[in-house]
């Protein structure tokens, strides 16, 4: 029997040695240590041997069939190191193509120019307030100057919620809540979100945003008013331009005015942009109405105001020279990313 483990032992080695790869090690794995394989058939033997002998020689073959597991298990190892530098050997990297970009989201360009704006004229002593989506008539309309049946409600088409609420028609409606809760000065901004019941085209559109602005306080006068827009037109487009101010009809300012800047493209000397004219029209303004300063708790033989409103879509398409207001709200990133 000593023989024959001896024998045993020799083959395994011998065989081993001569093994070239993982497959031809699991071949021989199966047949010493499978199910039907050579330790197998051995224990199957000792079986039938006299009680007496059994003992002793299965430790023999045990001590025998774990030193080989141990060589099989160090081939593994090798073969198994080998294969996979060999893989990676195969595999093409090729270090110098360009990376994949990593997709960042970024600001809509509504918001980057509400930020640009925001920021103008926070440096300029204003701060920013909000009025409600939803809101009264009283806030939006009555209030500001505009009886139940004047004609320049029908400027905005309104979509009204029920005989006294609706869903504010321009960012003026906070107009009235801000000098009810402020004392003079009052210097705010109100950015927001507008809705008109009109047809939506390339240029018009059932909500957009307006950037509001006021100050309230003694003797304001209309050179003020003239003088922050100016800074902050200059400032915003980053050179000087010319502004001219025409004259308008808002109730809720007496005298209104409609603000041209010098055409941003052609610089006055017209362009497809400007429709030849070399003047671009970028706000409403005027003086804040005495009876409005009454409604807002303000007295008007004290104080004195200026209010302005401008559309961000209309300014951004003006700047960037877009052509449908439609792309700002429509998600599309063809358009998104080019800003
Ligand atoms: N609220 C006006 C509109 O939506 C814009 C406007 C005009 C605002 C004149 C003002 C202003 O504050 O003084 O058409």
């Amino acid at each position: 029997m000593q023989e024959k483990i001896k024998a045993l032992c020799q083959k395994f080695t011998t065989q081993l040695s001569l093994i070239k790869n993982l497959q031809e090690l699991e071949h021989l794995k199966v047949e010493f240590f499978g199910k039907k394989g050579i330790f197998q058939d051995l224990l199957l033997f000792l079986r039938t041997l006299p009680l007496s002998q059994r003992a002793s020689l299965g430790r023999e073959i045990n001590q025998l069939k774990e030193e080989l597991l141990q060589l099989y298990q160090q081939a593994f190892i090798g073969f198994g190191q080998a294969e996979l530098s060999l893989s990676i050997a195969h595999e093409k990297i090729d270090a110098t193509l360009p990376g994949r970009r990593l997709f960042m989201g970024r600001k809509h360009p509504l918001g980057k120019l509400k930020d640009e704006v925001i920021s103008i004229f926070s440096s300029l002593g204003f701060s920013v307030q909000y009025s409600p989506d939803v809101d009264s008539d009283w806030y939006n309309y009555e209030s500001l100057n505009f009886p139940p049946d004047h004609p320049a409600r029908e400027m905005q088409d309104t979509f009204y919620i029920d005989a006294t609420l609706l869903l504010r028609s321009h960012t003026s409606n906070a107009q009235i809540r801000v000098m009810e809760r402020t004392t003079p000065p009052v210097r705010v901004i109100v950015p927001g979100t507008v809705y008109r019941n009109e047809n939506i085209s390339a240029r018009s559109h059932v909500f957009f945003h307006q950037v509001e602005g006021f100050y309230v306080d003694q003797k304001v006068s209309l050179a003020d008013l003239l003088d922050t827009m100016r800074t902050f037109w200059c400032r915003l487009l980053g050179k000087q331009i010319k502004m001219r101010f025409r004259p308008s009809y808002f109730p809720f300012v007496e005298p209104g005015l409609e603000i041209d800047i010098s055409c941003a493209q052609c610089e006055g000397k017209g362009c497809s942009l400007c429709k030849e004219n070399g003047w671009l029209e970028v706000a409403g303004a005027g003086m804040i109405h005495p009876e409005v300063l009454k409604n807002g708790g303000v007295d008007p033989e004290l104080y004195s105001g200026y209010a302005w409103g401008l559309g961000l879509e209309r300014l951004a398409m003006l700047l960037y020279g877009i052509d449908d207001i439609r792309l700002f709200s429509q998600n599309d990133l063809r358009f998104l990313s080019q800003f």
